[in-house]
């Protein structure tokens, strides 16, 4: 889940990356994307609307049929994106029971932590909680070449050690998932 709009965007690269090394994990990824998905403001959530159109039905189905997500935060003024949150607002069943793991970047030196750490709070609110561990990416122009390739290898032991944790979550809920759920 790419958390910005803006046209010379680092996140694109920071999202296809971690969607790689998820897939190496022989998982199945959606990229959601809010650039593609061209959504507006929200103004009616999801559930709300009577006629919804494809992007919105998409953006509901690629949510509803994951079993987590891996929101990839910017941190803009200290925070997640407008982008990332309105995104996020349109749906809130669709999220319930289901882990989600935090990667956050920024081109300075804390990798986007505060933007990581109220995209728990939000996470915990849309009923999927975050697992104990997030991913910071520090100075992120200078992680990836021009073609998303890794520069910097040091992130590579770090997103296994971080994938490893969000498996175990993964797992562990859809396990219990199929014993039912509360509401
Ligand atoms: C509106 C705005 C606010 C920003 N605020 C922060 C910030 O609080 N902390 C930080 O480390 N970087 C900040 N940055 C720099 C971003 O880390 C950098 O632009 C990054 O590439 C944003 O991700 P994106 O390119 O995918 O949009 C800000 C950038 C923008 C555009």
């Amino acid at each position: 889940m790419l958390g910005s709009v803006r046209q010379d965007r680092n996140g694109v690269k920071v999202g296809k990356w971690v969607a790689k090394k998820i897939e190496d994990r022989g998982h199945k990824t959606m990229l959601i994307d809010p650039m593609e998905l061209d959504l507006p403001i929200l103004d009616r959530m999801y559930k709300e609307m009577k006629d919804p159109e494809p992007k919105f039905q998409k953006l509901h189905e690629m949510i509803f049929s994951a079993d987590g997500y891996v929101p990839i935060t910017p941190e803009y003024n200290h925070t997640t994106s407008a982008a990332l949150k309105n995104t996020l607002d349109y749906c809130l069943e669709e999220y319930f029971f289901k882990p989600s793991a935090i990667v956050s970047y920024s081109v300075g030196p804390f990798g986007g932590i505060n933007a990581a750490q109220h995209l728990r709070q939000i996470f915990a609110e849309l009923g999927s909680p975050s697992i104990p561990s997030s991913l910071q990416i520090s100075k992120v122009h200078e992680v990836f070449d021009e073609n998303g390739g890794l520069i910097s290898q040091e992130y590579e032991k770090r997103i296994e050690r971080f994938l490893d944790e969000f498996d175990w979550y993964l797992e562990a809920f859809k396990n219990q998932r199929t014993k039912g759920i509360p509401y």
